[in-house]
């Protein structure tokens, strides 16, 4: 019996296949994927993408992105009940409502979010470029959807708007505490504090760094420090660990790891080249309307 890794890369060049792969899935499968980086570069890479066929190692809301912005592309996912439970936690009858209320609002929508919310959207936005995005649009009013943490930071980054916020949040990143930093500090003396946006505010705040999942990445890398006390999942720690020797990285707190990040298996990406199983779909009507939201952002994100 050959070994599943070596299975998976013949299956990748018989099909002519790509895996894109988050930071946020186990590190068996970062290691096989052919890209490996935050949303804003995997959704990149997956409209640019000449593959026959995407096998898109993460949660609903990529792979549903990625076949809107290549539908001429078959688009597969290792396991469908992979889903992120803040795509889904912002209102349809909300946004109307705001639309009603102001005549100039632009409703921004963070990538974590269903087709259906990115429908009725007027472009979205990722972690790396929410606060540049926001800043550059003509609108005064924003209402900023599903995040609430996300939106706060942008908020305070772009204090010359009105930024409605919505009460959505990441439950993974919604657990770190101004305790956990505490307690982490005082376990690691001289550590810096590398975020997500998506944790609550208090935790940025104490932040020495605040950013995407690529851009703590990337600090870490460039910066003189020693030690990174690190508020996000998990799963960035094999990318830390693997550019970065002789650094050394410790979670915020423990377990932070995203449950439907981690449903994505070896042998589930297997079956997925072998069987071309899996696939995304999204109905063109649908496709029609959320993809120019995204395709904004990658418009103004250049
Ligand atoms: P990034 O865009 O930073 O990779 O974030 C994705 C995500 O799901 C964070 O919870
Ligand atoms: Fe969604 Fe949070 Fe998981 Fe990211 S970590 S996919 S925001 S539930």
């Amino acid at each position: 019996m050959i070994p599943l890794e070596e299975e998976i890369r013949q299956l990748k060049k018989e099909k002519n296949a790509v895996i894109l792969a988050h930071y946020y899935v186990p590190d068996c499968v970062q290691a096989i994927a052919d890209e490996v980086g935050d949303s804003f570069y995997l959704a990149k890479k997956a409209k640019d993408s000449k593959a026959s066929l995407i096998v898109f190692a993460g949660v609903s809301f990529m792979g549903e992105s990625a076949c809107m912005l290549n539908p001429d592309k078959k688009v597969c996912m290792p396991d469908l009940t992979a889903d992120c439970a803040m795509a889904h936690m912002a209102s349809e009858e909300k946004i109307k409502h705001m639309r009603d209320m102001y005549d100039d609002l632009a409703v921004v929508c963070y990538i974590n979010s269903t087709a259906a919310l990115k429908m009725l959207s007027d472009v979205c936005v990722t972690s790396s470029n929410a606060v540049g995005i926001v800043r550059a649009l003509p609108n005064q009013h924003i209402y900023f959807i599903p995040d609430g943490n996300l939106g706060a930071f942008v908020k305070a980054q772009v204090p010359e708007k009105d930024i409605i916020l919505n009460d959505g949040f990441c439950p993974v990143h919604q657990q770190m505490t101004i305790q956990d930093v505490t307690a982490a500090k005082a376990e690691h003396p001289g550590a810096q504090l590398l975020v997500h946006p998506e944790c609550p505010a208090e935790v940025a705040d104490a932040a020495d760094f605040v950013g995407s999942t690529a851009e703590i990445i990337e600090f870490a890398g460039k910066s003189e420090a020693e030690s990174f006390i690190i508020g996000t999942e998990d799963g960035v720690l094999h990318e830390l660990n693997k550019r970065n020797p002789n650094k050394h990285f410790y979670p915020l707190k423990k377990m932070q790891q995203c449950a439907d990040m981690k449903k994505v298996t070896l042998e589930k990406v297997r079956d997925c080249l072998k069987y071309e199983s899996g696939q995304i779909t999204v109905p063109s009507d649908v496709c029609r309307l959320a993809v120019k939201p995204l395709e904004k952002m990658l418009e103004m994100a250049k």
